[in-house]
C-alpha cells in the first residue's frame, strides 16, 4: 500500500474475469479503498462478481484485521466453496493493470498551476473511486487522481479549466485568484497538480490533482436524513450567479448534479456557508446544457431540502427560477431568487 495512506474497508471492484468454461476461472481484482490489485484463482467456473469481490474483500479484511497491515500476497487461490485457500505473492507485473498511458505539467509556459509531489500529501484516505482526503503541509485537501488510462483527459480538463478561469480573473483582478474562482465562479479551485514519483504512476508525470477539502458533496449530506439539509435561498441565488460567470467566460461545467456540488461551510468572520462545484468538464452524455441541469439542482433541492419548501413564497421563487433555467434564462431565474435571504 502507499506509504502515506491509511487503511479502509476494501471497496472489491472485479475489472476482469477469464473464465475457463466448466474448469476454472482467474479474475483481476482492484482495491479502491486501499488502491491495490489481487488475483482470485477459483477452480470452478464463477460468475458473480458480487462472490469474487466480497472473497477478495474478506481475505484482505481478515488478514489487515489480524495484523494491522495489508497483505504482502497479491494473489488468492481457492475453490468455489471458499475452502481451502492459500495465497502467494506474484510479480506486481503479473497482478496489476498498469496505467499505460502518462500526462506531463509544468514544463510549457502556459501550464499555470503550481506542481507538487505526491510524497508530499500525507493520510491519504478512500472518498471515491477516483478521489482520496489527505493533508497537504497541514491543509484538509482532496487528491483526485489518475488511477487508469482513461482518468488521463478528465485531468487535463479539469486543469484547463482551472487556467482559463485564472485566465478571466486576469492580473489585474485580486491576488488571490483561487479564493476568487471560489467566490465569482464557485469552483472549487486546483491547489497544486500532483507528480508522481513511482508506480503506478510514470516518474516525473502527472498523478492527479489536489483541491481544499470544500465540504461534503450534496448526495452524502442528503443521505443522512436525522440533519435536514442546511441550502438556502441566497446560496442557490448565488450559485446560479456563479453558473451563468462561468458561461460568459464560455466555460461548461458539464455535469451540474447534486453529487457534483458540495456545500462549504462558512469559514472566517464574515463569510457564509456556499454551495460550490467540484468534477468540472467532462460532460455527461446526453447532457442537456448547465443552465437546464442547474434548473434540474434547483427541483432536486426543493424535493430534499425542508426549510424551501416551509415557505409557500420561498418554493415559488425556486419553483420559478427552475423553469427560467430550463428555458436557458439566467437572468430571470436571478430575478426570481432573493440574493439575501429575508
Ligand atoms: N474538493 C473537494 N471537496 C470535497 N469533496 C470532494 C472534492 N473533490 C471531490 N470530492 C468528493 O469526491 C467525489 C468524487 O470526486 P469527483 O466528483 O471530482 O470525481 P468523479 O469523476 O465523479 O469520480 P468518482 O467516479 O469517484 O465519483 C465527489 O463526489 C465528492 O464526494
Ligand atoms: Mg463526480
Amino acid at each position: 500500500m502507499e506509504s502515506n495512506r491509511r487503511w479502509h474497508d476494501p471497496e472489491v471492484e472485479i475489472f476482469s474475469n477469464l473464465i475457463t468454461p466448466g474448469t476454472c476461472c482467474s479474475a483481476e481484482a482492484y482495491d479502491l479503498a486501499n488502491r491495490r490489485w489481487y488475483r482470485l484463482d477459483v477452480d470452478a467456473e464463477v460468475q458473480d462478481e458480487d462472490w469474487l469481490s466480497s472473497t477478495v474483500a474478506k481475505h484482505v479484511r481478515e488478514f489487515y484485521s489480524a495484523n494491522e497491515k495489508v497483505p504482502p500476497w497479491n494473489t488468492i487461490k481457492t475453490t468455489a466453496r471458499g475452502s481451502p485457500v492459500t495465497f502467494e505473492t506474484k510479480p506486481d507485473g503479473y497482478v496489476d493493470r498498469p496505467i499505460t498511458k502518462s500526462l506531463s505539467y509544468g514544463l510549457e509556459p502556459t501550464d499555470k498551476l503550481p506542481t507538487t509531489a505526491f510524497d508530499q500529501l500525507e493520510n491519504l484516505t478512500y472518498i471515491s473511486r477516483s478521489a482520496d482526503r489527505c493533508t497537504w503541509h497541514g491543509k484538509d485537501c482532496v487528491f483526485k487522481r489518475i488511477e487508469f488510462d482513461v482518468d488521463i483527459k478528465p485531468i487535463m480538463t479539469e486543469i484547463r479549466i482551472r487556467e482559463s478561469l485564472i485566465n478571466a480573473i486576469g492580473s489585474a483582478g485580486p491576488a488571490d485568484a483561487n479564493a476568487e474562482m471560489l467566490r465569482r465562479f464557485l469552483v472549487v479551485p486546483v491547489l497544486a497538480v500532483v507528480i508522481g514519483k513511482s508506480k503506478p504512476w510514470k516518474p516525473g508525470t502527472v498523478a492527479g490533482i489536489l483541491m481544499p477539502f470544500a465540504g461534503q458533496d450534496l448526495e452524502i449530506l442528503a443521505r443522512d436524513a436525522d440533519l435536514p439539509l442546511p441550502i438556502t435561498e441566497h446560496q442557490l441565488w448565488d450559485l446560479v450567479r456563479g453558473v451563468r460567470e462561468l458561461g460568459k467566460c464560455g466555460v461548461e461545467h458539464g455535469d451540474i448534479k447534486y453529487w457534483n456540488t458540495v456545500l462549504q461551510p462558512a469559514e472566517g468572520e464574515d463569510a457564509s456557508a456556499k454551495l460550490v462545484l467540484i468534477d468540472l468538464g467532462s460532460v455527461a452524455p446526453g447532457y442537456d446544457g448547465d443552465a437546464k441541469a442547474l434548473g434540474a439542482l434547483l427541483l432536486w433541492c426543493l424535493e430534499h431540502v425542508p426549510a424551501l419548501r416551509e415557505n409557500q413564497a420561498t418554493m415559488a421563487k425556486v419553483d420559478a427560477a427552475a423553469a427560467a433555467l430550463a428555458e436557458e434564462d439566467f437572468d430571470t431565474a436571478l430575478e426570481s431568487l432573493s440574493p439575501a435571504d429575508a
